[in-house]
């Protein structure tokens, strides 16, 4: 039996009639058609799915949708500004090379956010730490490391 459930989704409250069997990232994909969160491994290990939860990088695919009630959501596509502008991690991400095929970047781009809105200047194993649990099988991480570099030094000016 599904139950409503209200929470803020990119800075709007937002109400779903919910399973409570499902996850937040399924709830995300199949409900609101916000697919910039990605299903990888499905078990908490890849980070594809990760998006911010109370300013939290969350890994929604373990996140139990009743669980959402009453929080701040913000996924891949809440981050850019109003008018498309892109917020300064995901320019950098372009700019630096830090995107390849790309399954990984939402959930890279979600953790780097959660550590940089909380850490301005965060040194290299800070930003190493923050991205441990976002599995990229493209890029080597160098170019992502230098992204989120990049976009800390942008954001502080
Ligand atoms: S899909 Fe969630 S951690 Fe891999
Ligand atoms: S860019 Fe392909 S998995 Fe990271």
């Amino acid at each position: 039996m599904k139950q409503e459930i209200q929470f803020v989704l990119n800075g709007e409250q937002v109400f779903a009639d919910v399973d409570p069997q499902w996850t937040l990232l399924y709830l995300l994909r199949n409900v609101f058609g916000y697919t910039g969160a990605k299903k990888g491994c499905g078990v908490g290990e890849c980070g594809a799915c990760t998006v911010i939860v109370d300013g939290e990088a969350t890994n929604s695919c373990l996140y139990p949708v009743l669980e959402v009630e009453g929080r701040h959501v913000t996924t891949i596509e809440g981050v850019a500004a109003p008018d498309g502008t892109l917020h300064p991690i995901q320019q950098a991400f372009i700019e630096n090379n830090g995107v390849q095929c790309g399954y990984c970047t939402a959930g890279m781009i979600m953790s780097a956010k959660a550590l940089l809105d909380q850490k301005p200047d965060p040194t290299e194993e800070e930003i190493r730490t923050a991205i441990a649990g976002n599995i990229c099988r493209c890029t080597g991480y160098v170019q992502i490391v230098e992204s989120i570099q990049m976009a800390a030094a942008r954001m502080k000016q």
